[in-house]
């Protein structure tokens, strides 16, 4: 038998008093594909974090090869071949391509005793290998995430990685763009390399992994080879108890408009964007990332208004130009990058989520801190957002447990119409069911929900009408019952001359 390349014994880890990881063996092998999978909160991040270098665990040990080693940090982490890809690249955004694939690399670090030509020649021939087609002269800033991500990656071939993590990579990916690192990620396994996927989608376990690792309230459940373990054995061992299963659409009676968007145009990224979404009913917003439906939404709540176009809100043409008269006129977003738009990460978790409602906390301009607490508490309890301490800031929670702080603001401002832009991205298996059932609630109590998503499930699930956008415009508007994955996706995918 192989030799395990990393060995993980005994591995805790303590925020504070808070045991979220508890005594972790775990072997990964050279040449696999590893699948780390649990809820929100179960401490894959944790985990991946320490064999990186970011934390260090409170108590246990790791080995490479046999060796006892010490990860005392991500540059030791560097030096010994393993690289943290994580969700949001961190990069350097007004240094070029290939400036930023060296970076740290060299001994001693300083860039400019690194020859111009000779470090574009590297980082084109990286690219090259890959098979990513990226200008290496020209700055990060403006790159895709998914391009962004291949420099992350690239910047581990670089630096030669024997162990490569990936926590989440795909949430914001096009399944084109998936597919794309789907091929890197096996090549590199071929070579030999150590990859360990973490991700809440078990279709990409399924299709891409090779041994699946599970953990449950920091504690593993088991290893196992992916073909040895049914959809159904995963989600058993990753909640524990048996799936809440969403039943189907509540039943809401359909009312007046709530909201019109009539010739919504910003010229180059949507154009002539007109549709409605009536008083207790769900619309579902279909299509590829980057098709513009965050930019739509947006717009509509005044972040980043159109050029032209009307927007009316329960009857009443409205101009919208900024988030705050959003909000006074009833509309609530909750917007799919919540490390840019949501969150306020030094404040704590019950601030962060009393943010958007000061007038139900505050007397004559006091916040009266029992209310807020009460209230925190109530939605903690609601969305079941995994925390230590309501006052902990809202930085140290999981990822999806961020994700849900920021929905249960939302919630809290009793909105006329809701816009979600992909809610339940980075969101368990376990939780999505009872957010299922809050968005159909709401819309029980008249609520208008326009819904954004790339799940296209889910648009099936939830919605009475799903629209779909491609290249900036609306390219279709099916009923219940007409759309279907493939309709779906028909009107999704772009077609030439169709550019905003
Ligand atoms: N810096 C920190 N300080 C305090 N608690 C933390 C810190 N980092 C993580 N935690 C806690 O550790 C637990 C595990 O978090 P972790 O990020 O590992 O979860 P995860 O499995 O990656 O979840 P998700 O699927 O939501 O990303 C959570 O309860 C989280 O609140
Ligand atoms: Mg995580």
């Amino acid at each position: 038998m192989t030799e395990p390349l990393i060995s993980a014994r005994g591995v805790s880890k303590s925020f504070a008093s808070v045991e979220v990881l508890r005594d972790v063996d775990l072997d990964l092998m050279p040449g696999e594909i590893h699948a780390l999978l649990g809820e929100n909160g179960a401490g894959k991040s944790t985990f991946a974090k320490i064999l990186a270098g970011v934390h260090r665990p409170t108590t246990g040990s790791l080995s490479m090869s046999g060796q006892p080693v010490e990860v005392t940090s991500p540059i030791v982490a560097q030096k010994l071949g393993i690289t943290l890809i994580h969700q949001e690249p961190i990069s350097f955004p007004d240094l070029s391509v290939a400036e930023n694939l060296v970076l740290g690399r060299h001994e001693g670090g300083w860039l400019s005793r690194v020859p111009w030509a000779q470090m574009m020649r590297d980082a084109a021939a990286i690219m090259a290998v890959l098979g990513v087609r990226i200008d290496v002269t020209r700055p990060m800033r403006g790159l895709s995430i998914a391009d962004q991500q291949m420099v992350e990656i690239a910047r581990a071939l670089a630096s030669d990685s024997k162990v490569i993590i990936m926590d989440e990579p795909t949430a914001p990916l096009t399944p084109k763009e998936a597919a794309t690192l789907f091929t890197i990620a096996r090549r590199l396994r071929d070579e030999g390399r150590t990859i360990i996927f973490i991700s809440h989608r078990l279709e990409e376990v399924f299709a891409l992994c090779d041994r699946v690792t599970i953990f449950r309230d920091g504690n593993k459940v088991i290893t196992d080879t992916v073909g040895n373990l049914s959809e159904a054995d995963i989600i058993r061992h990753m909640i524990g108890r048996p799936l809440k299963e969403y039943m189907h659409k509540q039943g809401s009676v359909i009312g007046d408009v709530a909201l019109r968007v009539e010739g919504l145009t910003r010229p180059g990224v949507f154009a002539d964007i007109s549709f409605t979404v009536r008083k207790g009913e769900i619309v579902g917003l279909g299509g590829l990332v980057g098709a513009g439906r965050t930019d739509v939404a947006r717009a509509l709540f005044g972040v980043a208004p159109a050029a032209s176009g009307q927007i009316t809100v329960q009857g009443q043409a409205v101009s919208i130009s900024d988030p705050s008269q959003a909000i006074d006129l009833g509309l609530a977003f909750v917007p799919e990058d919540r490390a840019v738009a949501g969150i306020f990460r030094s404040l704590s978790v019950e601030q962060n989520i009393s943010a958007a409602v000061p007038g139900k906390i505050s007397t004559m301009g006091v916040i009266r801190r029992s209310v807020e607490k009460a209230m925190a508490a109530r939605s903690i309890a609601n969305l079941s957002i995994r925390l230590a301490s309501a006052r902990q800031p809202i930085g140290e929670l999981s990822g999806g447990n961020q994700q849900k702080a920021i929905l249960a603001r939302w919630l809290l401002t009793d909105p006329q119409v809701l816009i979600l832009d992909e809610p339940t991205r980075g969101i368990d298996i376990g939780v999505k069911a009872e957010f299922y059932d809050m968005i159909g609630a709401l819309a029980v109590k008249g609520c208008a929900i326009l819904l954004i998503s790339s799940e296209l499930p889910e648009l099936l699930a939830l919605c009475d009408r799903v629209l779909v956008m491609s290249e900036g415009r609306l390219t279709a508007d099916l009923p219940r019952g007409v759309a279907t994955q493939e309709s779906i996706m028909q009107a999704a995918v772009p077609r030439s001359g169709y550019a905003a």
